[in-house]
């Protein structure tokens, strides 16, 4: 893997890259739900700090070791010390258990796709309709088989290039449609209360499940914590300049999970009330089509919409089953067929129990969950806390922030070295400990 290692060309490239991993369902499906569920605007205050503070830095961390090492995460961290490999390893986990999850939800965007370019947006807007869907086990898992085939496809055929082309005109696009969206939303009647519970912090809102959602979801959103930034780090330039480019893929990744906000939770206030911003998981599956079927050209408008969403979707799944693949192949030193068919069982073993378990399994509870819901608890809420504390400590006392500096420094002044230093020993480790300790007393 290593010795054809290539690099982006162009600066561009490796944000776009780097922004098509981060930007996905995280954004437009995940956020949204745990903001409605978790207090609205108080749980937006807080992602926000967290971005700017933890985020950042541990993403300016991860991008910074990659290009150093020009190694994937397993390797990258046995190459600076070999008694923290294990962080490696343990961040190698991470996408492989959030691989098949994902794209059991990739497969509900693809059903809802194909439902709005036939022409039954109408139907996909009637109650129940959602419920209906994911407990009919067959087709889940119908429409999961497609999605991961297509992402094996793409690995297989090595098309991730004309992916990340397609992606550069696409996401621009989602972001333009879900702005307009977002706009129909707010003037919705009755949003007016939405606008103000998703934009407004309510002190009395805070809770510290709230808190360690809105860590969570900033991990999972960023694809932080799973080795995937270190992995994009080692094919960045020296010349790249990397504390802009993460403060570009931050910031824009935050945007589009504001706006896909913004987008439902004041429509859910004016479809459904109140008591639906604890839907969960099925949040905007049940909220958007409601939105599409009472606007003009509503159908046009859900198909395109359910398209770029799916692209979203593509782009980062792929970027988590490549990150799979090559950890086999690296640490296993596994063909690339051995690799891609080792990752295909994870997907069968861990997919098909999280597509039947909202149906004929649902009876099945880990810790009160389903297993999907299981999947992204131990992976976002555990796992991905655990490894982000002992990055930090790892740059912060082991390899010390000045060898992170110095990288950045290659190319131009790190201008936020100061707030990074301190982000990256103090304020990040504790905080993430914290909040990660408070979920178990
Ligand atoms: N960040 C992606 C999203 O928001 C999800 C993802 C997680 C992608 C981990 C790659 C790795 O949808």
């Amino acid at each position: 893997m290593s010795d054809n290692r290539g690099s982006f060309t162009s600066r561009i490239g490796f944000v776009l890259a780097a922004a098509g991993s981060a930007v996905g369902l995280g954004n437009i499906w995940r956020f949204p739900y745990l903001a409605a569920k978790n207090g609205g605007g108080i749980f937006l205050l807080i992602y926000i700090i967290l971005v700017l503070t933890v985020g950042i830095a541990l993403m300016t961390a991860e991008i910074t070791i990659g290009r150093k090492t020009g190694l994937s995460v397993c390797s990258a961290f046995k190459k600076l010390n070999k008694k923290w490999a294990f962080v490696g390893v343990l961040g190698a986990i991470v996408p492989a258990i959030i691989l098949p999850y994902y794209s059991v939800i990739g497969g509900w965007v693809l059903k809802y796709l194909v439902a709005f370019c036939e022409g039954f947006g109408a139907e996909t807007a009637e109650d129940g309709f959602f419920g209906g869907f994911i407990s009919s086990s067959a087709s889940p898992l119908f429409w999961y088989i497609i999605f991961i085939g297509l992402v094996t496809i793409i690995i297989v055929y090595g098309v991730q290039k004309g992916i990340e082309r397609a992606s550069k005109i696409l996401m621009p696009l989602l972001v333009i449609l879900t702005i307009i969206v977002a706009i129909y939303s707010i003037f919705l009647p009755g949003a007016g209360a939405g606008l103000v519970y998703y934009l407004k912090p309510d002190f009395a809102n805070l809770s510290w499940s709230g808190v360690l959602n809105a860590m969570s979801q900033m991990f999972y959103s960023l694809s932080l914590a799973m080795g995937i930034m270190i992995t994009y780090g080692s094919y960045v330039q020296k010349k790249e300049n990397i504390e802009t480019a993460v403060t570009h893929i931050a910031l824009f990744d935050t945007a589009i999970a504001f706006l896909a906000g913004l987008m439902i939770i004041p429509a859910v206030f004016s479809f459904m009330g109140p008591e639906a911003l604890n839907a969960g998981p099925g949040l905007m599956f049940i909220t958007l089509p409601k939105v599409f079927n009472s606007m003009t050209g509503g159908d046009f408008i859900g198909a395109v919409f359910f398209i770029l969403v799916f692209f979203a979707a593509l782009t980062s799944a792929i970027s988590l089953m490549e990150a799979v693949v090559a950890s086999f192949q690296d640490e296993f030193n596994f063909s690339r067929t051995k690799a891609i068919i080792a990752t295909l069982i994870i997907c069968v073993v861990l997919g098909v129990p999280s597509s039947m378990g909202n149906g004929a399994w649902s009876g099945f509870l880990i810790m009160g969950m389903d297993f999907l819901s299981f999947c992204d608890y131990i992976s976002n809420n555990i796992m991905m806390p655990v490894v982000a504390v002992l990055t930090c400590v790892f740059v912060g006392y082991v390899i010390k922030p000045q060898a992170i500096v110095e990288e950045v420094e290659l190319s131009n002044t790190f201008k936020k070295k100061k707030l990074f230093e301190l982000s990256i020993k103090f304020f990040a480790p504790v905080c993430i400990f914290i909040i990660l300790v408070s979920q178990f007393v």
